[in-house]
């Protein structure tokens, strides 16, 4: 295995569930549905359910604090990101924040209008748009590489014109697994004047992207994914969002940061986010001059991805000299997260079943990616066994998990 850039200890010493004794000899390969969560995020929860558990931007001391608490994460989350607090919106889930947003689009899209949806994407960054049909939007698709489950650009490019108003595409797929090109979907649309959807669910968890660089009109994902809380992360260029019908309080329209997420904010989660944040600092500086630039978080960043390929590339080679399994998109670690899937003659989940008796956690199903299975031929109910891990995973896990594969797989 080539370096690391990152200790594994310091890095895991950051997370409490590593020290957890009941999951003490458990290998996590499920990262992909949740990863573990970074003790800044504990912490700051903790304590706002300790000490700021209390209506916040009010006129006494802890009512002032939980509000700065609050702001604290719009505002280190867009630095993040690097966008203006003005893009940030926080809600429930990605699929809440989808099925709001999409509700917006219908008041803002005219009949006749066309939009493009993928079938890649988990269901939350398509389900909501096709819906739209209901209002006379056209709605064309991108399709997969029914083989490999892969994205073509010159697919997409046969789809545009100057109906298009809106494409939306995963910048990963949960199971293909592919970093696909978001700056070239946004150039093409842009050329159009449609705008770009992004989600960024399965990629975020590998490195927060740099939005200014990608240049995406909204791109969201899940924060309990990025080592945070159960909350959804929903970016929008401000003046889009202006533009987009309100969707909260009628009294709120004046106010951009209630008008996409109607439900009732989580104060004492958004006030954890920021906890997100400290952690990728503190990555960033774990890595040291193992990675350049200046920017905490595109160091962050590339360490992460640097550290994710190296533990990928023996998994990939042992999974391609398998006869007996088919890998869902590309083979080259640097080519993709570590969100390995691939169909078997068993289903997955029977496979994960076996798994979980050599300490490996991990699981089986269509995972919500039912369009992308159906795509590429696998029967949705049969499932994939999905294999998913991060920057905290260690050479070590990966060496299990080898070898309970080797067990278990004919
Ligand atoms: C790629 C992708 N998009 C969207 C979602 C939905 O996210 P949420 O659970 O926050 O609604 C998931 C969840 O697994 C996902 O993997």
């Amino acid at each position: 295995m080539t370096a690391l850039p990152l200790d594994p200890a310091r890095i895991r010493a950051l997370f409490p569930a590593f020290s957890e004794p009941s999951l003490a000899g458990q290998a996590f390969f499920e990262n992909a549905g949740g990863s573990f969560t970074a003790a800044p995020v504990l912490d700051k929860l903790e304590h706002f359910y300790r000490a700021t558990k209390v209506q916040p931007y009010g006129v006494y001391a802890a009512s002032q604090a939980a509000g700065e608490a609050m702001d604290e994460s719009y505002r280190r989350m867009a630095e993040a990101l690097n966008v203006s607090a003005e893009w940030i919106h926080f809600g429930p889930s990605s699929s809440a924040n989808t099925y709001v947003l999409a509700h917006a689009f219908a008041g803002w899209l005219r009949p006749g209008d066309a939009i493009i949806v993928t079938n890649q994407d988990h269901e939350t960054n398509t389900g909501v748009w096709r819906r739209l049909a209901n209002h006379g939007i056209e709605v064309r698709e991108w399709r997969v590489d029914a083989q490999t489950g892969r994205l073509a650009l010159a697919e997409l490019d046969k789809l545009l014109d100057s109906k298009v108003r809106l494409i939306a595409a995963p910048h990963c797929s949960n199971i293909a697994g592919e970093i696909n090109p978001v700056a070239d979907i946004v150039a093409r649309a842009h050329a159009i004047g449609a705008v770009v959807a992004i989600d960024g669910v399965s990629y975020a968890p590998h490195g927060l992207p740099d939005l200014a660089a990608l240049g995406a009109d909204v791109y969201f994902f899940s924060a309990y994914k990025v080592y945070g809380p159960h909350q959804g992360v929903l970016a929008v260029r401000p003046e889009l969002a202006a533009q987009l019908p309100n969707q909260g309080h009628f009294f709120n329209d004046a106010k951009p940061r209630y008008r996409l997420t109607p439900a009732g904010p989580d104060h004492a989660q958004i006030a954890a986010l920021s906890g997100m944040i400290d952690y990728l600092e503190a990555v960033a500086e774990i890595a040291g001059d193992k990675v350049e630039g200046v920017d905490p978080f595109r160091r962050a960043h590339a360490a992460m991805r640097a550290q994710e390929i190296a533990l990928a590339t023996p998994l990939l080679a042992y999974l391609s000299r398998k006869n007996s399994v088919r890998l869902i998109g590309p083979d080259s670690p640097a080519e993709r997260a570590p969100t390995i899937a691939m169909a078997l003659s068993e289903p997955g989940a029977a496979v994960a079943a076996r798994l979980a008796r050599h300490g490996i956690m991990a699981s089986g199903g269509h995972f919500y990616a039912y369009r992308l299975l159906e795509g590429v031929g696998i029967a949705p109910d049969h499932g994939v066994l999905r294999l998913s891990f991060v920057h905290y995973t260690t050479p070590e896990e990966i060496d299990r998990l080898i070898a309970a594969l080797d067990a278990e797989l004919p």
